[in-house]
């Protein structure tokens, strides 16, 4: 029997690939390997989004170019955004390349096994939505559900449109049928996926109006986010939605909404602010600026007070001064985020951001900036985890502790990860004791009343 071995970088969307293309290998007669030495086919799936990801890329390549010389028939793939956004020069650069695929493209790599090709192939069409093929999930109880592919923003400093083309939406019928289909296979939490997955929608057709003498000229309507958020919900088995990522310009009423109305819609909300100075946002292309966003925050603590809200930073844009920073530093201390992602600005292939020169922040001042950022990311996280200590919270286990094989991990419907003793098994739901919290982690300890009279 062959074997496989895949390495995943990135994003959700690319581990949602990864897991697709091990179905798909699954069903082609492939088994997994523990090591990359021991497999026939290694693969790649890669991510572009920042310098740093093609670098640790790179170093892994190399490893995979001495295993092909050791045994020339071992074939090796590559494919995700990085392929993507080289296309055809990845042969020129890695000739021991033999298989190169652009993201989601996972029925092609298919395509080349199966045709027993004996020259490198390269496939970089985008084709919507391609991937109707089962998943090999990492935990049986959580499970991926990708609502649209491409980006139709234009961030500035952002490779991703290129990488994925243009938006297109899944019919909703589509996607319910998929949830039901999770939900029979014990799938529990669904986290609905896309690049910005709050512009759902806006590409497919609308349903027709309804017609005839009692119609009384109903508008057309067209899928929205809001309602596969219902309709999801409604979906028996599925205990909990999560979504990624939304983009604040198209966060509408009706999904605020939605958060305080469906029983299975966690109380988190990741809302990208990448800076809080307005004029940096418009350099972005964000289309909104930091007066808009800190609404969008008024409204969702209105609609629901306990959110937990997180977000990603970009620090260095070209451009940004000591007082832009610093207007960034006001929003994070103001909103109090559970948690952040902050990145140093760096130029990709092909975008807006990554020819200006003139204006390029230096480095030691982002690394500086950097410092500062994560500092009070770190200290407001922490004072905002403070109000779980002595509450009994809903988690759902995800197996052993990391730090310590004793315990239990999981995660809250705040997406918080919690350390606690008891007695759970994987996949279930515990109501664990909040004891202490720091800015990364609660721990506590499972309250095995409830679970006696669960
Ligand atoms: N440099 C630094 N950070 C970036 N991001 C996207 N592109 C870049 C870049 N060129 C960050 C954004 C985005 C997250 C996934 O990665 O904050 O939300
Ligand atoms: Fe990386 Fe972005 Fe591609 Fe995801 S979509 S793999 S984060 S470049």
């Amino acid at each position: 029997m062959k074997r496989y071995h895949v390495t995943t970088f990135g994003c959700q969307m690319n581990e949602h690939d990864s897991e697709r293309m091990k179905g798909m290998l699954r069903s082609l007669g492939y088994a997994e390997a523990a090591r990359r030495g021991d497999a026939d086919l290694i693969l790649f799936n890669t991510c572009s989004i920042r310098e740093s990801a093609d670098s640790r890329f790179i170093a892994h390549l190399g490893e995979a170019r001495r295993l092909k010389r050791e045994r020339p028939e071992r074939v090796v793939g590559v494919g995700g955004c990085w392929a993507q956004s080289l296309k055809d020069e990845v042969f020129e650069r890695f000739p021991f390349v033999d298989v190169a695929f652009g993201p989601g493209q996972v029925h092609r790599l298919a395509e080349f096994l199966i045709s027993d090709s004996l020259t490198a192939q390269g496939y970089f069409e985008f084709e919507g939505f391609t991937g109707h093929l089962p998943a090999l999930r990492a935990r049986p109880f959580q499970g991926w559900l990708q609502i649209s592919v491409g980006c139709n923003c234009a961030c500035a400093y952002c490779i991703v449109p290129s990488t994925r083309g243009r938006e297109v939406s899944r019919p909703l019928a589509e996607l319910v049928q998929e949830a039901e289909a999770m939900a029979a296979d014990g799938v529990r939490e669904v986290t609905l996926l896309g690049q910005n997955v709050n512009s759902y929608g806006r590409d497919l057709p609308s349903r027709a109006p309804a017609t005839g003498p009692r119609a009384g000229g109903s508008p057309a309507t067209r899928p929205t986010f809001a309602g596969l958020l219902a309709a999801i919900d409604a979906v028996e088995g599925i205990e909990r939605i999560r979504y990624t990522s939304p983009h604040p310009k198209d966060m509408r009423e009706d999904v605020i909404w939605a958060h305080a109305e469906l029983a299975s819609l966690c109380e988190h909300i990741h809302l990208p602010l990448q800076s809080g100075c307005s004029r940096i946002l418009k350099a972005m292309r964000r289309t909104y600026d930091r007066q808009r966003y800190l609404d969008r925050v008024a409204l969702i603590r209105e609609h629901v007070p306990d959110v937990a809200l997180t977000t990603d930073i970009i620090v260095g844009f070209p451009g940004e001064t000591e007082e832009d920073f610093l207007q960034t530093m006001e929003v994070v201390e103001e909103v109090g985020y559970d948690g952040a992602f902050t990145f140093i600005f760096s130029p990709r292939r092909g975008t807006e951001a990554a020819n200006t020169a003139e204006a390029n922040v230096p480095h030691p001042v982002k690394v500086e900036r950097m410092q500062r950022l994560v500092e009070l990311v770190q200290r407001r996280a922490r004072e905002r985890a403070l109000r779980f200590v002595g509450r009994t919270l809903e988690v759902l286990v995800e197996g052993p502790s990391r730090t310590d094989p004793d315990k239990l991990r999981g995660r809250t419907r705040h997406n918080k990860v919690v350390n606690f003793t008891g007695l759970a098994a994987p996949g279930e739901l515990a109501q664990v004791r909040i004891e202490s919290a720091t800015s990364q982690t609660l721990s506590g300890e499972e309250s095995l009343l409830a679970r006696v009279a669960g």
